[in-house]
This record gives C-alpha cells, sequence and structure tokens, in this order.
C-alpha cells in the first residue's frame, strides 16, 4: 500500500469512527421514556460538594427547578448546592449545573431541550421552562437509581454519582401525555396523588385526569353545597369480590378532598408541568349526587350512593334546576382548576328515567328532539356552552358522540378507537385510551395468578405496541389526535399500592409511546432500560409489578 492510501485509510478510519459515534449508542442510556437523538463522547461530570446550580434568570419556576434539582442531590448524596444567577459564574472553576432558558436554542419544540454533559458542566437548554424541567427529568436518570434516595443511604459515599459527557435533544410526539385515577370507587390521600403525580412527571407525562364523581361517591367539596360530600362522599357498604358476588362488608366508606386539598394539589402538579383536568360526571354516573340532592333528579325517589359497580339507572333531569346546580358546581371547580379542559364524563348514561319522565320528554318536545340520545346532547351542549363562555373546553367520553356532537368538544375514545375516528375525520380533537391497550385496570398477567381486577388482558407489551394514530387517519385527519392516556378505574383497587401494582410498569411504556419517535422504539431494548428504572422504582417505594424483572 503506497503513503498516500496509507494516509486515505487512516482518514477514511477516523472518519468513519467519528461519524459513527454520532449515530452509534454506545453508552447504554437507561432513560424512560427515551430521547429523541443523543450522541455520546469521551470522559464524565463528577459532582462534587463544590458545585453550584445557576439558572440563567430569575423567576419563581426557574428557582422552583433550581432547588428542584439541589433537593434531588442532596437528599440522595448529602452535597449541598446553592442555586444563583448565572451573571456570577463566569469566573467560576467548580463543576457546574446551568439551567438555560433560550428562546434561540435548536430545538422548536416548546417542550423541548439540550442536555450537555461535558466535564465541566451539565447545561440544560430550553425554549421554556417545561423543556427545562423535562431536561432536569433526563438528568435525573442518568445519576445511578440511588439519586432517588430521599435520605442519603450508607452506601452513598461508595457510589459513583458521575454522569458521562453527553449531548441530548429531546422533544416529545405528542402534546397530551396523559394518566388518569379514579377516586371515586375508592378513595385515595393526597399524599398518594401527590406521589402518583410526581411519578407522572418523572416520565414526561403532562395531564393528570383526575375522576371526582361517581355513583359511589363524591370527592370534591362544594362550597354551595355541602350535602355533596357530607352525604354524597359516602356509602354504606361495598361490594366484596367480584361483581354480582352479593357479598358486602356492611362497612361505611368515604373521604373527599377539601378546596384547600385541591389547590394544593393543583400546585404542586403546576410546579411539575403538569395540567390536572377535573372530570364531572353527567349526566349520568351521578348516584352521589342524587342521594345528596334529590331534586335534580327526575323524579321523587330515594337515590343512594352505591355500594356496588357498573351502570345504574340514576340520571340528572335535564330542567332548569339542574342546570343551575351543575353551573354552580362547575363554577367552582373552575375557581379550583386552571385547566382550559374540564372533562364533563357523559359515558353510560342510561335513558330509561328519561324516558319514562314526563318532565324529560317534555323538554324533548320544547326543543325539538327526536330521541334520549338527542336530549343527552342537548344536555352536553347546554354544559359546553357555559364552559366555553368562561374561557374553557369540555372533554367527555365517546358516547357524546351519539346523538349530535357538542361543536367544540374533544372526544376521549375508550370504546376501542372508533368513537376518536369518527372525531377526527369531523375535525374535532381526539385523545386516546381505547380499553385494549389503556386500561390499567384490566390484569396484566394470566388472572388466576393475580390480583382481584375488572377483568380484561392488557400486557406491558400491548402497552408499548400501542399506537395512538390509527390507520385510517390521513395525515390531516390525524393531526386531530392530541395524544394519549392510560386509565386506571380503582372499583377493585383499594389501596395506593394496588393503583401503583396496575399501573406500574404499563405507565412507563405508555410514557415512552408517547413521548419517543416511533422509529427510536425498540421493545427489547425497553426491557433492558426497564431493569435499571425498576431499582429507581424501588427506592421510590412504588409497588410496581414484577413480571418483567429479570
Ligand atoms: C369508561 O370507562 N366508562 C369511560
Amino acid at each position: 500500500m503506497n503513503c498516500r492510501s496509507l494516509l486515505s485509510l487512516i482518514f477514511l478510519t477516523f472518519f468513519l469512527s467519528t461519524s459513527l459515534q454520532a449515530f452509534q449508542t454506545p453508552y447504554p442510556l437507561e432513560v424512560i421514556p427515551k430521547p429523541v437523538s443523543y450522541t455520546a463522547g469521551e470522559g464524565s461530570f463528577e459532582l462534587s460538594g463544590q458545585s453550584v446550580i445557576y439558572l440563567s434568570e430569575e423567576s419563581k419556576e426557574m428557582h422552583f427547578l433550581g432547588e428542584y434539582v439541589a433537593d434531588l442531590i442532596h437528599s440522595a448524596t448529602w452535597m449541598k448546592h446553592s442555586v444563583q444567577k448565572l451573571s456570577s459564574a463566569e469566573q467560576d472553576t467548580n463543576a457546574r449545573i446551568v439551567l438555560d432558558l433560550d428562546s434561540d436554542i435548536e430545538i422548536d419544540h416548546p417542550e423541548g431541550y439540550l442536555l450537555e454533559v461535558t466535564p465541566k458542566e451539565v447545561r440544560i437548554s430550553a425554549p421554556t421552562t417545561t423543556g427545562l424541567f423535562y431536561g432536569v427529568q433526563t438528568l435525573r436518570q442518568l445519576f445511578p437509581p440511588a439519586i432517588e434516595h430521599k435520605l442519603p443511604s450508607l452506601a452513598s459515599n461508595n457510589i459513583d454519582w458521575s454522569i458521562p459527557v453527553i449531548r441530548i435533544k429531546d422533544y416529545p410526539r405528542f402534546e397530551y401525555r396523559g394518566m388518569h385515577l379514579d377516586v371515586a370507587r375508592h378513595f385515595f390521600p393526597v399524599e398518594f396523588v401527590k406521589k402518583y403525580i410526581e411519578l407522572l412527571a418523572m416520565h414526561k407525562m403532562n395531564r393528570f385526569h383526575w375522576h371526582l364523581t361517581e355513583d359511589q361517591g363524591w370527592r370534591i367539596e362544594i362550597k354551595k353545597y355541602p350535602k355533596l360530600t357530607k352525604v354524597g362522599a359516602w356509602r354504606d357498604s361495598t361490594l366484596i369480590g367480584h361483581y354480582g358476588s352479593d357479598r358486602y362488608d356492611n362497612v361505611p366508606y368515604g373521604g373527599y378532598y377539601t378546596r384547600e386539598e385541591i389547590k394544593e394539589v393543583v400546585k404542586y402538579a403546576a410546579e411539575r408541568h403538569i395540567t390536572i383536568i377535573p372530570e364531572i360526571e353527567l349526566p349520568g354516573h351521578s348516584s352521589a349526587a342524587l342521594a345528596a340532592y334529590p331534586q335534580f333528579g327526575c323524579f321523587e325517589k330515594e337515590y343512594h350512593v352505591q355500594s356496588t359497580w357498573g351502570v345504574f339507572e340514576d340520571i340528572y333531569c335535564p330542567k332548569e334546576e339542574t342546570f343551575n346546580f351543575l353551573e354552580d358546581v362547575l363554577t367552582e371547580v373552575m375557581e379550583l382548576f386552571p385547566s382550559e379542559y374540564i372533562h364533563i364524563g357523559g359515558d353510560e348514561a342510561p335513558k330509561v328515567q328519561w324516558e319514562e319522565s314526563e318532565v324529560a320528554q317534555k323538554i324533548m318536545q320544547r326543543e325539538g328532539l327526536k330521541d334520549e340520545h338527542e336530549l343527552q346532547s342537548y344536555f352536553v351542549q347546554r354544559i359546553e356552552q357555559f364552559l366555553n363562555q368562561h374561557g374553557r373546553q369540555i372533554i367527555g367520553w365517546d358516547e357524546i358522540l351519539e346523538g349530535g356532537l357538542a361543536p367544540r368538544a374533544t372526544v376521549m375514545s375508550w370504546r376501542g378507537e372508533k368513537g376518536g375516528i369518527e372525531a377526527a375525520k369531523m375535525g374535532h380533537d381526539v385523545i386516546m385510551t381505547p380499553w385494549d391497550s389503556n386500561y390499567f385496570d384490566h390484569y396484566q398477567a394470566d388472572p388466576e395468578t393475580e390480583p382481584l381486577a375488572i377483568g380484561g388482558f392488557t400486557t406491558l407489551k400491548d402497552v408499548y405496541f400501542y399506537d395512538p394514530i390509527p390507520d385510517e387517519l390521513t395525515d390531516e385527519e390525524a393531526r386531530y389526535v392530541l395524544g394519549s392516556q392510560g386509565n386506571v378505574w380503582t372499583e377493585y383497587i383499594h389501596s395506593g399500592d394496588k393503583v401503583e401494582y396496575m399501573a406500574y410498569p404499563r405507565a412507563t411504556a405508555l410514557a415512552e409511546v408517547l413521548w419517543t419517535p416511533v422509529e427510536n422504539k425498540n421493545w427489547l431494548e425497553f426491557q433492558t432500560r426497564l431493569q435499571s428504572h425498576f431499582k429507581r422504582l424501588d427506592i421510590l417505594g412504588v409497588n410496581y409489578a414484577e413480571h418483567y424483572k429479570r
């Protein structure tokens, strides 16, 4: 080989190795959801007791972020980092962490971020504090799982807290990345709800759908109607075992969130860039409200806060007094929840009582409605108009398509994807929560070996392979699919531990569906990343299901 070809070979080898470095993934990035792209380099950043966290600008949100990082590090390592404004950092020689709010960075996405680790510095840059928050969540997962300790463990001295040099560019695939929790069939205290929210934040989810009212309990304090919680939050007894068992525990059960508690949870979520979408069910699933205020039903009869599960015939009567009541309730709900979306339910509302009610039939005649489905549509549209007048938008379960969709409603498709497809084709926004893949109250393994669940069968793999964009939609129509959500209905989930067992790790798979580009997803590799993620969840005290633990 002559000198020139030797030189070309050396050059080619050098070129290939450097350019390959940009595409290879030599460093096993154990982050869930998997980022869009990254390149690893040489060396590492060493966390030290003298490191400082710098903020590019002062604001309440930036300060919260700085303290969030400082707390994370301090509680696991004892290393105390001060949080300072960036301008004082120029001469700083120690390793530092910089949170840089920068509208000019090369990320064209409001939730995106750039995370650059060099031996000298960790720098997270983003056009918004939301992007910075997600960069912080990735940084958190670049540290060993032991970073999750809330008190330094005895072993913390021996842990290598360094992070390899890396450059990560990241942004989400979908704008709506949600998890739901039914706190009505069973009630979960504020501390648990906060833990649930913090876990969503760690997985870069941004919506918490809080299902607050049901046949079996009303869980939100409403000042104007105190009986909603005095009466409606309590049931006499609860079904034991599976639906149809006909065995009851005869133990009074209930609970509710005060306004102050709700404000506290809303604030906690907002600090973690999560919007809480409250759900106030109407016109069905309203036994508990009617037990408290029977005058808003169609019949003079006794209503009960239900002790068993299923669908009940009790339904709000579509008369003016009822609309006044619901508008009062929603006014207080809007005071507590800044979310643009208010979920108004709309599912599983049997029409028998409307068929038998003179009042309901007269209203149908007055409004020229041809059947009770159109009456439900009238009901939902009245509520939509009211909420729109206050700058809010409704989300409803896919039954709100029946009898005519309210003009600006977003549809949450749960009975499969059919409702979502229909709504998207009509130009309505859609959130996909099809029961096959997104109902985390389903069994996740052989029911013979699992704790009691409602039924169904949805494995971690089913969730991982779910894609919220149905083949039936054109690219144009697909733009109406805002994202997706996992639902945790709690008929058979009586404790926070069991919520976690049902939700995790399935929620981690959904997080990746919602964040990561399809071409980056890899089921086998996800399971590998999950192993170190399990260690993280162990330290966080999350009672996840262990079927995929190796
Ligand atoms: C639902 O699962 N009933 C929305």
